[in-house]
């Protein structure tokens, strides 16, 4: 595999072929989802995970609800899309891409609800691709524009957290963006990886995609990226986002906060890679952002293992939220946000 014929999830008309992530790196196995509770659990479970690949594969769930509804139930197109966004809604709390992508579901809803029922599927279904296609679009974007404005260059020494890759997304990923791109231009980089506890997304999915790319990738625990950039073996971290707050506060995998504080530490460049769809105009500041906690157990456990004594308490947030403060840039598909972030963020939404 590599990033031409890694896909995340594909669409095949009647249901959505999902690579259950939680099996990577060791099997590679597409299971199908037919329904939206299907796509729901797949969301939830984090058989697919990553903010904009939640967006797009709950637009496709919203898809499934109007299919799988009879064409003798038309009048109910409207509030069958409304109760399926509603629910798969409730999957994830944090990444934005979600309620984004479902708005954009309701509001096509809305606009064609007069045309014949098998016609309004058929458009809901072309949404949902529009969707996809757009992601993958937008990504290459943010690629150039970090290339364009020179943060990314021939040798550069890239440090990442989490995967904001292309198993996150539809293709190139957000932060590997500018890596897959260096590499097809023949640019020699060097990529390191935090491991990214609980869930291991560093260890488990980046390196697999960016080794299984040719790029070169170095795997570190989490707690050894400050000596790694003490060492002055980093030139700039990129991570993607899940939220960013309209004041350019951006919430990512949980680790990413302090990645931030150490890197202003040793005078890094620290950047956000992100499309808009990630960007929330309505929550003003990363203090509204909501913030998922997960099961105990993925503290507690090493993949069914007992690591931790029964009895004690646990904290397991999944995401933290990064001041604008620490931010050098967040590279959009429409171009760079630098400080002020509040105003040059809402300059980007109206030009
Ligand atoms: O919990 P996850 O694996 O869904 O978290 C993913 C991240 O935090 C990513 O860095 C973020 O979604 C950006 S993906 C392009």
């Amino acid at each position: 595999m590599s990033i031409d014929t890694i896909s995340p999830v594909k669409w095949e008309g009647d249901k959505l072929l999902v690579l259950n992530q939680l099996k990577l790196p060791t099997v590679v196995e597409y299971n199908p989802k037919k329904t939206v509770e299907e796509v729901f659990y797949a969301i939830k479970n984090m058989e697919l995970r990553g903010a904009p690949l939640i967006g797009i594969s709950a637009a496709y769930g919203v898809v499934l609800g109007v299919k799988n509804l009879s064409a003798d139930a038309d009048d109910q197109f409207v509030e069958v899309v409304d109760e399926s966004a509603a629910y798969l809604a409730q999957s994830r709390p944090t990444a934005v891409n979600l309620f984004w992508a479902l708005e954009r579901m309701k509001r096509k809803a809305r606009e064609i609800a007069h045309l014949p029922f098998a016609e309004k599927v058929h458009l809901m279904e072309e949404e949902a691709i529009a969707i996809h296609r757009e992601d993958e679009q937008n990504n290459r974007k943010i690629g150039e524009n970090f290339h364009e404005a020179g943060f990314v260059y021939d040798g550069a020494r890239i440090l990442t957290h989490c995967n904001a890759g292309v198993l996150a997304t539809s293709k190139y990923g957000t932060a590997t963006s500018p890596m897959y791109l260096a590499h097809e231009k023949g640019w020699k980089i060097k990529v390191y990886a935090d491991e990214t506890r609980p869930y291991m997304q560093g260890a488990r999915l980046t390196t697999f995609e960016l080794h299984q790319a040719g790029i070169d990738v170095t795997l570190i625990c989490d707690d050894m990226a400050g000596m790694v950039m003490s060492q002055g073996k980093v030139d700039m971290i990129i991570t993607g986002a899940d939220r960013i707050a309209a004041n350019g506060d951006t919430a990512n995998k949980i680790g990413t906060m302090s990645l931030a504080v150490m890197a202003h530490h040793f005078g890094i460049p620290f950047y956000i890679a992100a499309p808009l769809s990630t960007i929330d105009l309505k929550t003003p500041s990363g203090k509204e952002i909501p913030i998922e906690e997960r099961s105990p157990k993925e503290v507690v456990e090493w993949f069914g293992i007992r690591t931790a004594p029964e009895g004690i308490g646990v904290f397991n947030p999944a995401f933290d939220v990064t001041p604008h403060e620490l931010i050098t840039a967040i590279v959009t598909e429409k171009g760079v946000v630098q400080a002020p972030f509040e105003e040059n963020i809402r300059k980007l939404f109206n030009n």
